[in-house]
């Protein structure tokens, strides 16, 4: 049953409306461009014509940056229609034949709109099943990154990963491209025998002598998960259903660094019920992955820059692995949505992080996360709608959405609610929710829906109290939000006071202080601190030369600030060794603040632009007001 529905302010509107509907069907789950499941974000007409399945072929070819080969596309027509609508961005299409026979049949490409890219309409029949697309990607494809080997850890092979969230898929599989509808599907990839291919799939553990490796992925995942690496890898086991692939010089480190997944796997299923996907592995990238992880499934993406070497930034995994139910499992139906991901998937993280590790230490997660989300609704400016956790995203690249609100506001509006109704019956209702919706895409009213059946007792005056419409649909923090505090930040804050206060770094009193107190620490510090000062606490705690990325990144902040000059080599080689984007993007930020940051800015970008992944570059082509030709 397709229910399209719109509201409609006059009837001229509402006549228009219909003839455009006429011409362009519904949206994702029968939606239309007045229902809150329709995707902006996708040219696809999946109530026309839905694809179901894609098998892959695709050879790799690192001379030419570029993946050739064939996407067969399975449909299911929905409406007798004769056209197919897909999603395509920077791909060279050769042909388009149509089932076993291989006719050829005809196919245009629309104008190619800015992050949109260009829609593909294809002629098909009635009874068309499978429609066999014959491309090529190009070398800038935005999901791509193609790395030299002196951009490897062992500088001897050459390495390809994808990013598909959250609309790149596009840029190397012809696809309906909206996290609203899941495909299944196999793929062979051609590669040099050197090398070896993982995907989010099935996957092998060892080189084959050809280069030729076949995948299956044979539950029903959203485009944004379709992930390929190809590199010099080998696999370790770290337990029964899990493991690690990395290159051969990184493969020790990280089998110790995630040592403890399998018992996260443990603890996440006893929250919320069996892992879905039977094997749950992570590969680490070379420190370009302009994130620090991606919940391709059954393999984690993950960058280097979390192996601290005492397990100290694990509770990414612990996100990763979430996302196995919040997110692959129950999926945002578009990406206004994007919260149902994020803010179910930092909860979920906090509370497997507990389970391992304890309550003081997930409270301290979640006092970072707080401060994050109040930095966000600050600079977002208290009032702004990129603070609501349902999002208009209408005409703007659905990157702009993605920041702390979903993710921070969103697992503050989880935790109210546990603490409202208790651990055991919240639990009870998530677990309940992630069986229900399994393999299902959710919106936000479809989950307040849910919630108002299950956990609020259908009471208006329940749901008016706890502020779930200004919590989705409102600005900034509502009052009931919780405040997470912990005591061992409360030490932390005594010992800035006291440093503040001229005592000397070496007399502070920091035993037993673990990454995250030290994180703390230098968040609290004060904004403006002198050249002595920096270098007493330089020289008393090595914070320039940490092996740790996320206190070099905050110790950084405070260094640009303060314009610390010894620090200015070990900046720049993070600036040029690492391509995350979460670090990457405040430092540039802070160094712009300055005419003669501004400058310096400008010359390490020149040398470490040519290295970052197109999703970093692009946002600080913007910061520094770059121009491309
Ligand atoms: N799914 C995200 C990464 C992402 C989001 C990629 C939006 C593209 C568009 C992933 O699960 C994530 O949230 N990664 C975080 C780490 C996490 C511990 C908060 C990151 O990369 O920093
Ligand atoms: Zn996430």
């Amino acid at each position: 049953m397709i229910h399209c529905f719109f509201n409609v302010r006059t009837f001229s509107y509402m006549i228009s409306l219909s003839i455009l509907m006429a011409f362009s069907g519904c949206g994702p789950d029968g939606g239309s461009a007045g229902d809150d499941s329709y995707d902006v974000h996708s040219y696809a007409k999946p109530a026309e014509a839905l694809v179901t399945h894609i098998d892959l072929d695709l050879s790799v070819n690192f001379d030419k940056k570029e993946l050739a080969g064939t996407a067969a596309l399975s449909i299911s027509n929905k409406s007798g229609t004769n056209k197919l609508h897909l999603d395509t961005r920077d791909l060279t299409i050769e042909k388009v034949t149509l089932d076993e026979a291989g006719t050829e049949t005809a196919f245009t490409l629309g104008e190619a709109a800015p992050y949109l890219g260009q829609e593909m309409i294809v002629d098909i029949l009635p009874e068309t099943r499978k429609v066999t697309i014959h491309y090529r990607s190009a070398p800038q494809a935005e999901a791509l990154q193609w790395l030299s080997p002196s951009q490897t850890a062992g500088g001897q092979h050459p390495f390809l990963f994808t990013q598909s969230q959250a609309i790149l898929a596009r840029t190397w599989v012809p696809c309906q491209d909206s996290p609203g509808i899941r495909i299944t599907y196999t793929a062979t990839i051609r590669t040099d025998p050197s090398l070896m291919a993982v995907m989010s799939a099935e996957n092998g553990t060892v080189k084959t002598e050809d280069g030729i490796y076949t995948f299956k992925m044979t539950q029903p995942i959203p485009s944004y998960l379709l992930a390929l690496a190809v590199g010099d890898i080998e696999y370790r086991a770290l337990g029964p259903r899990s493991g690690v692939y990395a290159e051969p010089s990184v493969i020790a480190k990280a089998a110790f660094e995630f040592g403890d997944t399998e018992r996260m796997m443990d603890a996440a299923e006893a929250l919320y019920g069996p892992y879905r996907w039977d094997k749950y592995d992570i590969i680490v990238l070379p420190p370009s992955f302009p994130f620090g992880g991606m919940e391709n499934p059954r393999l984690t993406f993950a960058t280097p820059t979390i192996l601290a070497g005492d397990r100290s930034l694990v509770s990414l995994v612990a996100h990763e692995l979430a996302h196995s139910w919040s997110g692959n499992l129950v999926t945002n139906a578009t990406w206004n949505d994007f919260w149902l991901n994020e803010g179910f998937t930092v909860y979920f993280e906090y509370r497997i992080m507990e389970a391992l590790y304890g309550a003081e230490y997930a409270n301290m997660l979640a006092q970072l996360g707080f401060q994050d989300c109040q930095a966000a609704i600050k600079s977002m400016g208290a009032d702004s709608p990129d603070t609501h956790l349902f999002l208009n995203l209408k005409g703007r690249n659905p990157d702009d959405g993605m920041t702390s609100i979903a993710y921070d506001k969103g697992s503050l509006f989880l935790r109210m609610l546990e603490q409202e109704f208790g651990r055991e019956k919240f639990d009870d209702f998530l677990k309940t929710y992630f069986n229900e919706f399994a393999f299902k895409t959710m919106t936000s009213r479809g989950f307040l829906e849910y919630m108002n059946n299950h956990l609020l007792n259908s009471d208006p005056a329940l749901r008016q109290r706890l502020q779930i419409d200004e919590w989705i649909y409102g600005p900034g923090l509502p009052s009931n939000s919780p405040k997470p505090t912990t005591e061992e930040f409360r030490k932390v804050e005594t010992q800035v006071s006291a440093w503040s206060d001229g005592k000397s770094a070496a007399d502070l009193q920091i035993d037993q202080w673990t990454t995250h107190h030290w994180l703390h620490f230098l968040r609290s510090l004060p904004n403006e601190i002198s050249s002595e000062r920096m270098a007493d606490l330089d020289q008393t705690f090595g914070f320039t030369r940490s092996g740790n990325s996320e206190i070099q990144f905050a110790w950084f902040m405070h260094t640009i600030a303060n314009k610390y000059q010894p620090a200015d080599q070990a900046l720049h080689d993070f600036l040029t060794g690492v391509g995350r984007r979460k670090f990457i993007k405040p430092l540039f930020e802070q160094l712009i603040k300055t005419e003669d940051g501004r400058k310096r800015a400008e010359s390490v970008y020149k040398e470490a632009r040519p290295g970052y992944h197109p999703v970093t570059y692009q946002t600080i082509d913007e910061i520094l007001d770059w121009k491309t030709d």
